[in-house]
């Protein structure tokens, strides 16, 4: 049998080894260590925005977002209908009902010209997925936000490094999220995620909220004598190891994303001949937005073809 061709392989850079042995051998290995910070800081550099969390998942990032918007029993929640489940359930574990929208044929990201159509007077948030790591169009979907009072939650899980008219994914709605799962273009050793705090008022909670509903970020930063419980939270804290595996590939950001990218130009280039013959349809790069390689994919015809392919 012919070698296959992996799914996907975690990236890898060689420097992991020493800082999550540093990370071991410090005196700090639970969250919001050394490394952690030097993550966050990363981030807030590199995307240009004020807060990040580190959180032990995408999906935990979008828990912590539903707790933040207060969704509430019986309010609805706007997302495309094809995503990853976390972006539904975040929401449905407080109570909301999904409201699905179709996607674009062109870029799967959710129809924006959909979405004012979806909205009732129990609509409380749009979560636009950046599916593949191609921006949604997100002046369109912030405008319908604006008018109708809505927060937007975008699920950038796959989004990492790419930007919409020059703006990082998940630094334009009011909080982001951000994946760092294996299968993305850097992993905090197999799992992790990123909150984007963009809007000021969340930023005291999201805190405490990830912090099991205690103020003890707080505490840490001698601002109260003794933590307490004050809010509903959970745990929502990545170990000191996951930042130490994930400061490694932030490190070689850049290499890493070249590489994805110049695998990816060259499916693109060498498959063109099969779309132009008709056989497939190649992903398409919406105008304005510089995407990060995260997936290739190709479409065909029906799942007969797709199964037979
Ligand atoms: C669009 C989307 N949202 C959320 C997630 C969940 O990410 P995590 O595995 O980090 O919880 C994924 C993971 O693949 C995803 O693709």
């Amino acid at each position: 049998m012919k070698d296959k061709i992996p799914f996907n392989k975690p990236p890898y850079t060689g420097l992991e080894d020493e800082y999550v042995l540093e990370a071991i051998r410090g005196d700090k290995i639970s969250g919001d260590g050394p490394y952690g910070k030097r993550c966050q800081e990363w981030f807030q550099n590199k995307l240009g925005v004020s807060k990040t969390l580190l959180t032990p998942s995408c999906t935990a990032a979008l828990e912590m977002a539903a707790i933040l918007v207060d969704i509430q029993p019986g309010d609805e929640v706007i997302m495309p209908s094809f995503t990853f489940v976390s972006t539904a359930n975040a929401f449905v574990l407080r109570g909301a009902k999904i409201v699905f929208v179709d996607v674009r044929p062109d870029t799967m990201n959710i129809d924006e010209r959909k979405i004012e159509a979806a909205i009732t007077y129990k609509t409380k948030a749009i979560v636009p997925v950046h599916y593949a790591g191609v921006g949604c169009e997100m002046d369109c979907i912030m405008d319908i936000a604006e008018r109708h009072d809505l927060y937007v939650i975008e699920d950038a899980a796959q989004g990492m490094m790419s930007t919409y008219k020059g703006q990082a994914l998940g630094a334009i709605g009011h909080l982001g999220a951000f994946s760092f799962h294996e299968t993305k273009n850097y992993t905090s050793g197999g799992e992790g995620g990123l909150l984007i705090v963009n809007d000021k008022q969340f930023l005291e909670r999201a805190e405490v909220i990830r912090e099991k509903g205690t103020n003890r970020s707080q505490f840490f930063r001698g601002m109260v004598d003794k933590y307490q419980w004050v809010d509903v939270g959970s745990s929502y804290l990545p170990s000191e190891l996951q930042a130490a595996y994930l400061c490694a590939q932030l490190q070689n950001a850049e290499k890493i994303n070249a590489a994805r990218l110049k695998a990816w130009d060259k499916y693109f280039s060498e498959l063109r001949d099969l779309e132009a013959s008709g056989l497939i349809q190649l992903p398409t790069l919406s105008e304005g937005c510089k995407h990060n390689a995260h997936m290739f994919y190709l479409k065909v015809a029906n799942l007969e073809e797709r199964s037979a392919l």
